[in-house]
Protein backbone atom coordinates (compact mmCIF):
# COMPACT_ATOMS: atom_id res chain seq x y z
CA UNK A 1 0.00 0.00 0.00
CA UNK A 2 1.75 3.66 -0.91
CA UNK A 3 2.76 5.69 1.75
CA UNK A 4 0.75 8.68 0.28
CA UNK A 5 -2.74 7.48 0.85
CA UNK A 6 -4.93 9.52 2.08
CA UNK A 7 -6.79 8.95 5.24
CA UNK A 8 -9.86 9.52 3.70
CA UNK A 9 -8.79 6.78 0.84
CA UNK A 10 -7.83 4.69 3.44
CA UNK A 11 -10.94 4.82 5.39
CA UNK A 12 -13.21 4.13 2.08
CA UNK A 13 -11.23 1.58 0.86
CA UNK A 14 -11.88 -0.97 4.31
CA UNK A 15 -15.16 0.65 4.27
CA UNK A 16 -15.93 -0.95 0.77
CA UNK A 17 -14.24 -4.12 1.67
CA UNK A 18 -16.30 -4.09 5.08
CA UNK A 19 -19.43 -3.79 3.08
CA UNK A 20 -18.44 -7.08 1.31
CA UNK A 21 -19.70 -8.49 4.67
CA UNK A 22 -22.40 -6.69 5.46
CA UNK A 23 -25.66 -7.39 4.95
CA UNK A 24 -27.12 -3.56 5.76
CA UNK A 25 -28.64 -1.29 3.09
CA UNK A 26 -26.87 1.55 3.87
CA UNK A 27 -28.48 3.89 0.68
CA UNK A 28 -32.01 2.60 2.46
CA UNK A 29 -30.36 3.35 6.13
CA UNK A 30 -29.36 6.84 4.67
CA UNK A 31 -31.48 8.38 2.91
CA UNK A 32 -34.20 10.33 5.30
CA UNK A 33 -32.56 13.71 4.63
CA UNK A 34 -32.30 13.27 1.04
CA UNK A 35 -36.08 11.87 0.75
CA UNK A 36 -37.04 15.21 3.01
CA UNK A 37 -35.19 17.54 0.82
CA UNK A 38 -37.41 16.62 -2.00
CA UNK A 39 -40.17 17.43 0.06
CA UNK A 40 -38.82 20.69 0.42
CA UNK A 41 -37.89 21.09 -3.55
CA UNK A 42 -40.24 19.16 -5.19
CA UNK A 43 -39.78 20.77 -8.63
CA UNK A 44 -38.09 18.70 -11.82
CA UNK A 45 -34.47 19.77 -13.06
CA UNK A 46 -33.34 20.75 -9.93
CA UNK A 47 -29.34 20.29 -9.97
CA UNK A 48 -27.49 19.18 -6.62
CA UNK A 49 -23.95 19.10 -5.94
CA UNK A 50 -23.40 16.36 -3.41
CA UNK A 51 -20.51 17.55 -2.25
CA UNK A 52 -19.18 14.60 -0.16
CA UNK A 53 -20.23 11.86 -2.67
CA UNK A 54 -18.06 9.36 -0.17
CA UNK A 55 -18.93 6.15 -1.19
CA UNK A 56 -22.07 7.55 -2.94
CA UNK A 57 -24.96 6.46 -1.04
CA UNK A 58 -26.65 10.11 -0.60
CA UNK A 59 -25.77 10.59 -4.57
CA UNK A 60 -27.96 7.41 -5.87
CA UNK A 61 -30.36 8.14 -3.70
CA UNK A 62 -30.74 11.80 -4.82
CA UNK A 63 -30.73 10.69 -8.28
CA UNK A 64 -33.16 8.03 -7.75
CA UNK A 65 -35.44 11.20 -6.40
CA UNK A 66 -35.24 12.58 -9.73
CA UNK A 67 -32.64 15.67 -9.09
CA UNK A 68 -29.72 15.90 -11.83
CA UNK A 69 -26.89 15.15 -9.31
CA UNK A 70 -23.06 15.92 -9.35
CA UNK A 71 -21.00 13.53 -6.58
CA UNK A 72 -17.70 15.80 -5.89
CA UNK A 73 -14.91 13.96 -3.64
CA UNK A 74 -11.29 15.00 -3.40
CA UNK A 75 -10.72 10.83 -2.70
CA UNK A 76 -10.24 8.95 -5.76
CA UNK A 77 -11.49 5.68 -4.25
CA UNK A 78 -14.65 8.06 -3.13
CA UNK A 79 -15.17 8.43 -6.57
CA UNK A 80 -14.63 5.25 -8.13
CA UNK A 81 -16.80 3.32 -5.60
CA UNK A 82 -19.78 6.49 -6.27
CA UNK A 83 -18.99 5.55 -10.15
CA UNK A 84 -19.55 1.74 -9.61
CA UNK A 85 -22.65 2.70 -6.90
CA UNK A 86 -24.09 4.64 -10.24
CA UNK A 87 -23.47 2.20 -12.67
CA UNK A 88 -24.77 -0.82 -10.29
CA UNK A 89 -28.46 1.76 -9.45
CA UNK A 90 -28.96 2.33 -13.12
CA UNK A 91 -28.71 6.07 -12.50
CA UNK A 92 -26.87 8.95 -14.10
CA UNK A 93 -24.38 11.00 -11.79
CA UNK A 94 -21.72 13.06 -12.98
CA UNK A 95 -18.34 12.14 -10.47
CA UNK A 96 -15.73 15.13 -10.65
CA UNK A 97 -13.10 15.70 -8.42
CA UNK A 98 -14.51 18.86 -7.03
CA UNK A 99 -12.94 20.74 -3.86
CA UNK A 100 -14.84 22.55 -1.14
CA UNK A 101 -12.13 25.49 -1.51
CA UNK A 102 -12.42 26.10 -5.36
CA UNK A 103 -15.99 24.53 -6.54
CA UNK A 104 -17.03 28.42 -6.58
CA UNK A 105 -14.58 29.21 -8.87
CA UNK A 106 -14.58 26.59 -11.32
CA UNK A 107 -18.53 26.27 -11.58
CA UNK A 108 -19.75 29.76 -10.00
CA UNK A 109 -23.43 29.70 -10.46
CA UNK A 110 -23.47 26.08 -11.56
CA UNK A 111 -26.18 24.27 -8.58
CA UNK A 112 -29.83 25.13 -7.05
CA UNK A 113 -28.80 23.16 -3.63
CA UNK A 114 -25.71 21.64 -2.30
CA UNK A 115 -25.41 18.77 0.11
CA UNK A 116 -23.08 18.57 2.55
CA UNK A 117 -22.92 16.54 4.90
CA UNK A 118 -19.04 17.23 6.68
CA UNK A 119 -19.01 20.95 6.76
CA UNK A 120 -18.69 20.20 10.45
CA UNK A 121 -15.22 17.87 10.37
CA UNK A 122 -13.32 21.28 9.45
CA UNK A 123 -11.48 22.66 11.92
CA UNK A 124 -10.60 26.00 11.51
CA UNK A 125 -12.37 29.22 11.32
CA UNK A 126 -10.82 30.65 8.45
CA UNK A 127 -11.12 27.25 6.52
CA UNK A 128 -14.95 27.41 7.39
CA UNK A 129 -15.08 30.56 5.93
CA UNK A 130 -13.50 29.75 2.53
CA UNK A 131 -15.43 27.10 1.84
CA UNK A 132 -18.81 28.39 2.54
CA UNK A 133 -17.95 31.45 0.61
CA UNK A 134 -16.76 29.02 -2.16
CA UNK A 135 -19.86 26.70 -1.87
CA UNK A 136 -22.00 29.83 -1.89
CA UNK A 137 -20.94 31.24 -4.90
CA UNK A 138 -21.29 27.80 -7.09
CA UNK A 139 -24.98 28.31 -6.10
CA UNK A 140 -27.12 29.79 -8.04
CA UNK A 141 -29.90 32.54 -6.80
CA UNK A 142 -32.70 30.99 -4.31
CA UNK A 143 -30.19 28.13 -4.05
CA UNK A 144 -29.49 26.86 -0.56
CA UNK A 145 -26.39 24.72 1.26
CA UNK A 146 -27.75 22.03 3.12
CA UNK A 147 -25.62 20.70 5.92
CA UNK A 148 -26.13 18.52 9.30
CA UNK A 149 -24.85 18.44 12.69
CA UNK A 150 -25.60 21.53 13.72
CA UNK A 151 -29.37 20.84 15.32
CA UNK A 152 -31.90 23.51 15.28
CA UNK A 153 -33.42 22.06 18.50
CA UNK A 154 -30.44 23.80 20.87
CA UNK A 155 -29.78 26.86 18.86
CA UNK A 156 -28.22 28.29 22.14
CA UNK A 157 -24.10 29.16 22.12
CA UNK A 158 -22.35 25.85 23.55
CA UNK A 159 -24.81 23.45 22.12
CA UNK A 160 -21.58 21.26 20.43
CA UNK A 161 -19.40 20.99 23.49
CA UNK A 162 -22.51 19.55 25.16
CA UNK A 163 -22.91 17.03 22.51
CA UNK A 164 -19.39 16.54 23.64
CA UNK A 165 -19.61 16.25 26.46
CA UNK A 166 -22.01 13.93 26.24
CA UNK A 167 -20.14 11.99 23.45
CA UNK A 168 -16.72 11.84 26.33
CA UNK A 169 -19.69 9.88 28.66
CA UNK A 170 -20.80 7.69 26.00
CA UNK A 171 -19.06 6.55 23.66
CA UNK A 172 -16.59 3.30 24.34
CA UNK A 173 -12.62 4.56 24.31
CA UNK A 174 -11.70 1.44 22.55
CA UNK A 175 -13.96 -0.19 20.29
CA UNK A 176 -13.69 -3.13 17.96
CA UNK A 177 -16.16 -2.10 14.79
CA UNK A 178 -15.53 -4.82 12.57
CA UNK A 179 -13.47 -8.20 12.05
CA UNK A 180 -13.17 -10.53 8.90
CA UNK A 181 -11.05 -12.92 6.97
CA UNK A 182 -8.79 -11.64 3.96
CA UNK A 183 -6.25 -13.96 2.55
CA UNK A 184 -6.07 -16.54 4.73
CA UNK A 185 -5.62 -14.17 7.85
CA UNK A 186 -8.30 -11.50 9.53
CA UNK A 187 -8.48 -7.96 9.16
CA UNK A 188 -9.66 -6.44 12.69
CA UNK A 189 -10.60 -2.62 12.53
CA UNK A 190 -10.51 -1.02 16.26
CA UNK A 191 -10.83 2.68 16.79
CA UNK A 192 -9.49 4.80 19.74
CA UNK A 193 -11.40 7.84 21.12
CA UNK A 194 -8.74 10.28 22.96
CA UNK A 195 -10.03 13.93 23.73
CA UNK A 196 -7.93 16.75 22.40
CA UNK A 197 -8.44 20.36 23.31
CA UNK A 198 -12.18 20.91 22.02
CA UNK A 199 -12.26 18.11 19.66
CA UNK A 200 -12.25 14.49 19.76
CA UNK A 201 -9.51 12.26 17.77
CA UNK A 202 -10.89 8.77 16.51
CA UNK A 203 -7.65 6.89 15.82
CA UNK A 204 -9.01 3.79 13.18
CA UNK A 205 -6.45 1.27 13.49
CA UNK A 206 -6.96 -1.87 10.92
CA UNK A 207 -5.11 -4.75 12.25
CA UNK A 208 -4.08 -7.71 9.02
CA UNK A 209 -2.86 -10.71 10.34
CA UNK A 210 -1.99 -13.04 7.94
CA UNK A 211 -2.08 -16.87 7.87
CA UNK A 212 1.45 -16.99 8.09
CA UNK A 213 1.68 -15.01 11.24
CA UNK A 214 2.93 -12.06 9.81
CA UNK A 215 1.21 -8.92 10.73
CA UNK A 216 0.78 -5.05 9.40
CA UNK A 217 -1.40 -2.25 10.52
CA UNK A 218 -2.35 0.65 8.72
CA UNK A 219 -3.80 3.69 11.06
CA UNK A 220 -6.02 6.76 9.62
CA UNK A 221 -7.19 9.70 12.33
CA UNK A 222 -9.92 11.37 12.41
CA UNK A 223 -10.76 14.34 14.27
CA UNK A 224 -14.43 15.35 15.32
CA UNK A 225 -14.49 19.16 15.58
CA UNK A 226 -18.17 20.06 17.47
CA UNK A 227 -18.17 23.82 17.29
CA UNK A 228 -20.18 24.17 14.32
CA UNK A 229 -23.46 23.82 16.87
CA UNK A 230 -26.72 25.97 15.43
CA UNK A 231 -25.66 29.06 16.87
CA UNK A 232 -22.14 28.66 15.14
CA UNK A 233 -23.34 28.01 11.82
CA UNK A 234 -25.95 30.81 11.51
CA UNK A 235 -22.85 33.19 12.29
CA UNK A 236 -20.44 32.03 10.37
CA UNK A 237 -23.18 31.28 7.09
CA UNK A 238 -23.84 35.06 7.67
CA UNK A 239 -21.01 36.28 7.64
CA UNK A 240 -20.18 34.18 3.90
CA UNK A 241 -23.19 35.95 3.08
CA UNK A 242 -25.78 33.69 2.97
CA UNK A 243 -29.02 35.28 3.70
CA UNK A 244 -30.55 33.00 6.69
CA UNK A 245 -30.44 29.72 7.90
CA UNK A 246 -33.24 27.65 8.98
CA UNK A 247 -33.40 24.01 10.55
CA UNK A 248 -35.41 21.33 10.10
CA UNK A 249 -36.18 18.40 12.11
CA UNK A 250 -38.00 15.38 10.79
CA UNK A 251 -37.88 11.55 11.41
CA UNK A 252 -35.35 9.10 10.17
CA UNK A 253 -36.13 5.32 8.72
CA UNK A 254 -36.04 4.22 12.17
CA UNK A 255 -38.55 6.89 13.20
CA UNK A 256 -36.37 8.66 15.31
CA UNK A 257 -36.10 12.54 15.31
CA UNK A 258 -33.37 13.96 12.63
CA UNK A 259 -31.91 17.22 12.38
CA UNK A 260 -30.70 19.14 8.82
CA UNK A 261 -29.96 22.58 7.86
CA UNK A 262 -30.43 25.13 5.06
CA UNK A 263 -28.25 28.25 4.75
CA UNK A 264 -30.38 30.13 1.67
CA UNK A 265 -28.23 32.09 -0.68
C1 LIG B 1 -17.92 12.21 5.92
S1 LIG B 1 -17.20 11.73 4.38
C2 LIG B 1 -18.58 11.58 3.31
C3 LIG B 1 -19.52 10.49 3.69
C4 LIG B 1 -20.60 10.22 2.69
N1 LIG B 1 -21.44 11.38 2.43
C5 LIG B 1 -21.43 9.06 3.19
O1 LIG B 1 -22.60 9.22 3.49
O2 LIG B 1 -20.88 7.96 3.27
C6 LIG B 1 -16.47 13.24 3.84
C7 LIG B 1 -15.97 13.20 2.40
O3 LIG B 1 -15.48 14.48 2.06
C8 LIG B 1 -14.33 14.33 1.23
N2 LIG B 1 -13.54 15.56 1.38
C9 LIG B 1 -12.82 15.95 2.47
N3 LIG B 1 -12.29 17.17 2.27
C10 LIG B 1 -12.67 17.56 1.02
C11 LIG B 1 -12.47 18.75 0.26
N4 LIG B 1 -11.77 19.77 0.75
N5 LIG B 1 -13.02 18.82 -0.97
C12 LIG B 1 -13.75 17.79 -1.47
N6 LIG B 1 -13.98 16.64 -0.79
C13 LIG B 1 -13.45 16.53 0.44
C14 LIG B 1 -13.65 13.09 1.76
O4 LIG B 1 -12.84 12.51 0.77
C15 LIG B 1 -14.82 12.23 2.18
O5 LIG B 1 -15.18 11.32 1.17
Amino acid sequence: MSHSESTWDRLHRWERFHRLFEPVDFRRWKRASQKHLRTLFPASGLRVLDATAGLGDHSVNLAELGFVVTAGDASEVAREATTEAARAAGVTIEVADLRWETVGRVRPLAYDLVFHDALHWIERPDTMQEVLRSLRATLRPKGALVFFFADPRDASPGAGERVRQWDLAHLPRLERLWQHPWQGGTVTHEVMRLPSGDAIDERHAFSIDREDATSEMQEATLRRIYRWDFHAMQEACGAAGFASVEGHVFDNDKGLPTSMCLARV
